[in-house]
């Protein structure tokens, strides 16, 4: 049981998650379970393990992860704890022909069977065949490595259609990173992505952005795993550009920025001249690490750097405002003055009751 209420389906009848779905450490705990330990989270990048030999450790739902590509070429993903008594396998990143246990020695090969037990002695019962790393779940999507703890998970793209044929027509395969940025928030993971997925706040906290955009015509289309927003951009019109410098001093008639995002946790943000991934890792209850990294699309213009830096500074000032209001927001959660979810606006939030459907879906899943 999730202690969430059932579902409401029509969102003109539909209010948001209650407080204590952004509070509750009951709930938290459900979550890394039934949402994180069942869903493709990114881990690294693809480049870090290009070459067999190759490895990287990561984590996931507070799980310690190592992913290898072995000596055939395949890349693998497993649990990094040692069949002994539960010691690393691995740290950092580099290239080895194995990994080795940091406690006692035991060596693995990269596909993960165990292959030495220094010292062991008599072990009449022991089957070193049945004592490998365990498994999980390895992808590689675009620059990305996605993990997903369930070994038998479903593909990843598959899963998100639109999401994975949009960002391959706009050639992720081929970008490369730029950037990276970190942030830590002080809310919940779910305050985050709610306020990602609907452009309703645009006006009243965004207001350089809102310039930019199209607001009239701004959507969220909604699927099954994932859900994207389109905003047209507006052609710069010389006006009130001189006051306000517009950021997308290029865009032409019928540009638009796509966002994307991928239940529960991860966002591809596409623009005319530029692409970045947003990732949001619950650290605890009210805690939240939000990961930026900006890729090059390499047309549009002749000094890729400074667009580049150019985009991130923009995008610096937006996730300011929304760290602030996030901030706010998870104040307001925690207040008697809020005693039960409030009414979402049917023409504006169907992403987020889209988002907080699976949310609660997942939950009650055993
Ligand atoms: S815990 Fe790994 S060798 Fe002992
Ligand atoms: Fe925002």
């Amino acid at each position: 049981m999730s202690g969430l209420p059932p579902h409401e389906t029509d969102l003109t009848r539909a209010h948001a998650l209650p407080a204590h779905a952004y509070t509750d450490p009951a709930l938290y705990a459900l979550e890394r379970e039934r949402i994180f330990g069942r869903t493709w989270q990114p881990v690294g990048n693809a480049a870090d393990v290009r070459h067999a030999g190759d490895f990287f450790t990561s984590d996931v739902a507070g799980e310690p992860i190592v992913v290898t590509r072995d000596a055939g070429g395949t890349l693998r993903a497993f649990y990094n704890v040692c069949r002994h008594r539960a010691g690393p396998v691995a740290e950092g990143k580099g290239s080895r022909h194995a990994l080795q246990c940091k406690y006692h020695g035991w060596t693995y090969d990269l596909d993960g069977k165990l292959r030495t037990t220094p010292e062991l002695g008599a072990a009449p019962d022991f089957d070193p065949a049945c004592n490998g790393l365990v498994r999980c779940a390895v992808e590689a999507f675009g620059p990305f490595i996605f993990v997903n703890l369930d070994a038998d998970a479903a593909p990843l793209a598959p899963s998100i259609p639109e999401m994975a044929q949009a960002a391959k027509d706009r050639g992720l395969d081929t970008m490369t990173s730029v950037g990276r940025r970190e942030y830590e928030v002080a809310c919940n993971w779910k305050v985050y992505v709610d306020n990602y997925l609907e452009g309703y706040h645009l006006p009243h906290v965004h207001p350089g952005l809102f310039r930019e955009l199209d607001y009239n015509a701004y959507r969220v289309e909604t699927r099954d795993l994932h859900s994207s927003q389109i905003a047209p951009i507006r052609p710069p019109d010389g006006t009130h550009d001189r006051k306000h410098p517009r950021q997308y001093r290029h865009a032409q008639q019928g540009d638009e920025a796509l966002y994307f995002w991928a239940f529960p946790n991860w966002m591809l943000n596409i623009y005319p001249d530029n692409m970045s991934i947003n990732i949001v890792v619950p650290l605890s209850i009210d805690r939240t690490l939000t990961i930026f990294e900006w890729f090059l699309v390499d047309r549009v213009t002749s000094d890729p750097r400074s667009e580049t830096e150019r985009a991130m500074a923009f995008s610096d000032g937006i996730q300011q405002e929304d760290i602030e209001i996030c901030e706010a927001v998870q104040r307001g959660l925690r207040s008697r003055g809020y005693p039960s979810g409030g009414k979402l606006s049917s023409a504006r939030e169907n992403g987020v009751h889209h988002f907080q459907g699976l949310v609660g879906k997942f939950l009650s899943r055993n």
